[in-house]
Parts: C-alpha cells; structure tokens; sequence
C-alpha cells in the first residue's frame, strides 16, 4: 500500500526542517559542518514514487570543538561555584524554569507531531509524553520549595550551630534515550539545572528534530551557559568532554555499556557523580491462583506499550505450568487481537519501530530461539514488515536462548513455565538487571514472604500491576546493572546535588555575626526567608 503525504490527515503533515541550529554560551549559533539527515521509519512514497523511509530534515553533526567550547560555556557559568546560576536566589531559579514551562506549552503541537514520526510513538502516548514533562517541571517547582522550607533554618547539636542546605555538584552531562527523548532527558536535565549545576545536553540519536523548537525557549528563559545544547555523535561529543575531567555529573539515561564506556574516560574518577538509568529485564511472575483475565491485561501493556521500547516493559514472563496452557491460549490470542497502525490511527497499539535494525534483530531473537526449541505461539507473531516485527510469543524458553539473556527493547514475549517459585527467585539473583517486577496472584499467605523477597531483588514490586516508572513521585531506582541513583521529582533533587552548609561554634561574638548575616541579607545561602 502506498502513502503519499498529502493523504496524511493535515495536522500530521510534515515537512523537512533543516535546523543548523545549537545553544551555546547563551547564544543559538549556526553551525557551518555537515549535517545527518533524519529519516523516519514511516514510509511516504518519495519523489521517484516509490515507498521509503520519510525525510524528516537535517541536524548538525558536530565535531568535538563545539562539544568543547559547549563544555567551556557550562563550565564557566558555573565558574568553580561563583557563576550566577549556582549562587542565585531559589526564587529566581524556579522563576527561570517556570518561564521555561511557560513557553516550552506553545511547542506542544510540533513536538508531538515530532514524536510521532521520529520515533513511532501512537498520538495518545506522545500527548501523554509532552504533557507528563511540563507537569514534572511544575512538580519539580513544588518538590524544591518544600526542600528550601525545610533548609530554611538553623540547627543547634554539641555547641555547634548548623545551617545545612543542598547545594550543586558543578557541570553535568547530560544524555537521553530515544524512547523518551523528550520526557526521560527532561526529568535529568530540569533536577540537575534548578539545583544550580550547569549542563550540556545532546539529544538521542532518534527524537532529536523535535529538542530544535525549544531551543529558544532555553535561550530565552536561563543565564547564559547554564543549558547548552548540542547535536551529534557521541563518539564526537560526549567522549572528548568526558576525557576533559570537567564533567561533575554524568546523568545518562541509556545502556550500561556506553556509561561504563563513558565513565572510563573520566580521568578523575572519585570526582564524577553517576546519575544513571540502565537496562532492565523486568519479569512478570504468574502464581496459580492468579486472575488470568486481570493478569493478561496487565501483562499486555506491560510487554507491549510502545512495543516493548520501555525499560520498565516486561522482558520475561515466569507462569506457574499449572495454567500455562491456558495462559498461552488466552495470552497469544490478546495479543493477535492488538490494533498495528500509523501512530495518529484512532486505536493504534502496535506502531512502527524507530530503529532500522530492529525489525532484522528481533527476528534473530525469534529464530535463535525456535532453533532450540521455542515455539510462536500466537498466529501473527514475527510476521515482517520493512519497519516492524509482529510481537512474537515464545515459548518454552530457556537458559540456553538470546532471549533469555538479552534486553530485547522489542515485541517479542518470551514465556518460562515454572513448578517451583524459586526458579524465578534464582533467575532473578542470578541476572544482571534488578528494577521492578510484577507479582500476580492473591493468596496472602504466598505473596506476603514472597514480597519480603522480590523487594531486595529489585526497586519496585507491581503487585497485580504492570512495571512501569510513574507516578513521577515515586522512586525510580535500580539494582545492579539497571541503575545510579534515584530518580522522582524529589529524589532528583537529591541526586544532582550535595548536603553542604555552614557551622558556627556557639559563642557570644559568632551568635551576633550569624544573626546580622540574616538580617543583613548578603548571603542567598544563610537565609531563613522560604517560599510559599
Ligand atoms: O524506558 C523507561 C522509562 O522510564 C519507562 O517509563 O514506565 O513510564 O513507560 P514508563
């Protein structure tokens, strides 16, 4: 079937942006090099009226002395500590980002519509992403002042009196993923610059048009130097600014092997700060009393939300072999009965996978396993288009399969049947990743030990629910090899910055000079002023 632009419904339309584009040191500067051409994995007919991938538009591809001159710009507007930024008043900091909020609200057309051809995201969930990120700057407003209130005073133990606060930690890095490139990139870059740290930010190597209409909004709303923003390689960009030992904080949403690999450049380790949110390979355990209509449900927007592109999905289901069978029936049938469209189709589930390799990738999952002895199980399942793989549902798989061991970031549901729950329990200590799980089942007295468990295996056990990272207020953390640190709209305040304050032994002549730095207003960092 072909697909020529012009039958797109209008408000989806595109046409290519050519942006040169960057936000240096203040200044949105032109870049003069070449640029990377971007494709969407969408197919339109093209001038030659044959089918291909859709041209989006250009970026700059940057050579590593822009990075460096981005990586100066941070660096001085943090200035060691002196910079503007880092020693500004909290109200006039939230007073930035709010404006910030205010104008990036007029973007919100673009930027979905960006989000949909860049990445294949369905209308509904790109809304959802645009949406969930101006909330969290607002929420993140909140979470700051409430952490100001309780700074705003002065402590008394062993003679010493005490005015702790949270300061910043100096220049981040900060680099997103291409499966939220806006909202995963956002919810480390707006924690890490309101805590008064500078960054340079380089979007994914998808979903990265849709970062060019905020650039402005950057510029327009925060001091020179304190947000930069680059295009690139991060071969070009992020590997020469880490070998530079200026870097305080590496805040990178992504794969362990490129934060270790970055990481690895840092010539003053003890320095570098990791702000990281990793791989995982979540699993769904299916206890024999589970409801397997409520378990199934779940189990299909676990698995399969934007195609299983989430490190929150669901990678690997356990189901107790009393019902497999049936689990398989049902599960396999759910699944064939999923809506595959174009992202703006009313009722569009399953859409298009962003990444050309995928496709090829996920059938060597399904093939590799099949080989050694998993069955499809569901009628569509692999089924090839040129830009998607119909999910796949495996089964019996085992140690000995890709599937078992890789993230598959991808519609293919491999299925382990169990009789002992510590074959699961085993798997899961023995594994790499430690984020969440899910829990299905409802007799107390099997899942209440079981929790005590799974809650030291991972960060977050879904009782009868999907895995996934919302509600923004909560934690979102990880052991082993799926996270650094922990993210929320309060926890990341904490993870981009560092308890710090001032202590004046109690005596009569220092009492007097700490009362008339209060009164005097001199400092924005002794101050028992709070915001409402
Ligand atoms: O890719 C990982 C995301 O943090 C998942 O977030 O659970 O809200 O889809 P989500």
């Amino acid at each position: 079937m072909t697909m020529k632009m012009n039958q797109v419904p209008k408000q989806f339309q595109v046409t290519p942006i050519h942006s040169k584009d960057y936000l240096v040191n203040g200044e949105i500067k032109s870049w003069k090099g070449p640029s990377s051409e971007v494709f969407s994995s969408i197919q339109t007919e093209n001038e030659s009226g044959e089918m291909a991938p859709t041209f989006l538009g250009t970026i700059p591809d940057m050579e590593s002395e822009t990075a460096l001159e981005a990586m100066e710009a941070a660096n001085k507007a943090f200035d060691r500590g002196k910079g503007l930024w880092p020693t500004m008043k909290v109200k006039e900091r939230l007073t930035c980002l709010e404006k910030f909020a205010g104008k990036m609200k007029e973007h919100r057309e673009e930027v979905v519509k960006l989000l949909m051809w860049e990445i294949g995201k369905s209308l509904g969930d790109s809304q959802k992403e645009f949406d969930r990120t101006i909330d969290y700057i607002y929420d993140t407003v909140e979470a700051y002042k409430k952490l100001d209130h309780r700074s705003a005073k002065f402590e008394k133990e062993g003679g010493i009196h005490a005015h702790i606060r949270r300061g910043p930690l100096g220049v981040v890095l900060c680099l997103g993923p291409y499966n939220y490139p806006l909202n995963e990139t956002f919810c480390l870059l707006i924690p890490a610059i309101i805590m008064g740290n500078t960054a340079i930010f380089k979007p994914a190597k998808h979903g990265v048009l849709l970062i060019t209409p905020l650039l402005k909004a950057f510029q327009e709303s925060f001091p020179a130097g304190v947000v930069n923003i680059v295009f690139g390689r991060g071969r070009k960009i992020a590997q020469p600014i880490m070998k530079t030992g200026v870097i305080d904080v590496l805040a990178l949403i992504g794969h362990s092997t490129s934060a270790v690999a970055l990481q690895d450049e840092h010539p003053r380790k003890n320095k570098l700060r990791l702000v990281l949110g990793l791989e995982a390979k979540n699993p769904g355990i299916i206890l024999p009393d589970a409801d397997l209509d409520h378990t199934i449900k779940e189990c299909i927007s676990g698995t399969l939300s934007f195609n299983g592109q989430r490190c929150t999905a669901l990678k690997v289901l356990y189901v107790h072999e009393s019902l497999v069978d049936e689990f398989n029936t049902k599960f396999s049938a759910a699944v064939d009965a999923l809506k595959y469209g174009l992202p703006w189709e009313e009722g569009s589930f399953l859409t298009p996978l962003p990444e050309p390799s995928k496709p090829a990738y996920i059938k060597g999952l399904i093939d590799d396993a099949v080989s050694k002895g998993a069955k499809v199980m569901n009628k569509k399942g692999g089924q090839q288009s040129v830009n998607y793989s119909y999910p796949a549902v495996l089964y019996p798989v085992d140690e000995s399969m890709n599937v078992y061991k890789e993230e598959q970031f991808g519609p293919v549901i491999p299925i382990i049947a169990y009789k002992d729950i510590n074959e699961p329990l085993d798997a899961m200590a023995a594994s790499d990743y430690g984020q969440q799980v899910s829990l299905f089942g409802r007799d107390v007295r099997k899942i209440g030990p079981l929790i005590d468990i799974l809650s030291n295996l991972v960060c977050r056990v879904n009782l009868n629910s999907a895995c996934q990272r919302g509600p923004d207020v909560y934690p979102f953390a990880g052991r082993k090899n799926s996270a650094v640190g922990t993210l929320s709209v309060f926890d990341a305040l904490r993870s981009f910055s560092i308890r710090t304050f001032v202590a004046s032994k109690d005596n009569p002549y220092n009492n007097e000079i700490l009362e008339n730095l209060l009164n005097s207003k001199e400092s924005n960092f002794v101050s028992t002023d709070y915001l409402l």
